[in-house]
């Protein structure tokens, strides 16, 4: 079964806009989890501007199904993320400027520094994801890590102008997946997911989790969150009924 993430984000960011109290994604967490969803997501950032320390806290209080904070490989970030004790985290690169997460992160430009790293989470019994490019030295890195999981940047198959680079991509990630799993480690998938390009993702081998954020809140302005995390819900659900 192919599990949902959804990443509650820009939640925070309509609520920094005005620096206010609302809307609160601690409550946003709790909408998405009445609407079926398997995972809530938050990424607090060293320049926070989104999700704050106050939420990821009450967010492990509240969540019941899995909480997952994306982080960067940052001191100040992990001593927080030792101090909650989400179930997971997954270690994504970092910059000031970006306006999302570009590209993965380079696990093995950096494998001395971040195998002390995901010790130090695994001792606490916390999972490790590393979110990485479809990348044979990033994957191998990731094994020798002893991570659990890799999370594949879907972000370059969901940004291609056509049909051949999309095909080119989705292929680069199939090896990828299947490379991954045959060392052990877990296939989840994330970035620039929408309602109309996951059901291919879906098709990845082996693929456990998918992390979806800015499609889910940027429909349910329309529909509303619970319908939106259903409806993304449904398209994972309809994939896997066809498919098994
Ligand atoms: N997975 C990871 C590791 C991310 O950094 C992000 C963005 O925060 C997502 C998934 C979700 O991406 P999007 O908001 O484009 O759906």
């Amino acid at each position: 079964m192919i599990r949902l993430g959804v990443n509650i984000d820009h939640v925070a960011t309509l609520r920094q806009a005005r620096k206010g109290r609302t809307p609160d994604p601690v409550e946003a967490a709790l909408v998405c989890e009445r609407a079926g969803c398997d995972s809530i997501v938050c990424h607090l950032r060293e320049d926070r501007r989104h999700i704050q320390e106050r939420d990821v806290f009450l967010l492990k209080d509240i969540v019941k199904t899995k909480l997952n904070l994306e982080m960067a490989a940052a001191e100040p970030i992990i001593k927080v993320a030792l101090q909650v004790k989400p179930h997971q985290v997954t270690l994504v690169p970092e910059k000031r400027e970006e306006l999302t997460t570009e590209g993965g992160l380079d696990v093995a430009g950096q494998q001395t520094r971040l195998a002390a790293i995901v010790s130090s989470f695994k001792e606490k019994g916390i999972a490790v994801s590393l979110f990485i490019e479809a990348e044979e030295r990033q994957i191998e890195a990731a094994r020798t890590l002893q991570a659990d999981s890799v999370e594949f940047h879907t972000g370059r198959y969901a940004e291609a102008e056509d049909e051949t680079s999309s095909m080119k991509e989705l292929n680069r990630l199939t090896r990828a997946a299947e490379l991954a799993l045959s060392t052990g480690l877990k296939v989840f998938a994330g970035h620039g997911l929408d309602y109309r390009n996951v059901v291919a993702i879906c098709r990845l081998p082996g693929l456990e989790e998918l992390n979806i954020g800015y499609s889910i809140i940027g429909r349910a302005v329309f529909c509303g969150l619970e319908q939106a995390v259903r409806e993304m819900h449904h398209l994972i659900r309809t994939y896997e009924k066809k498919n098994t």
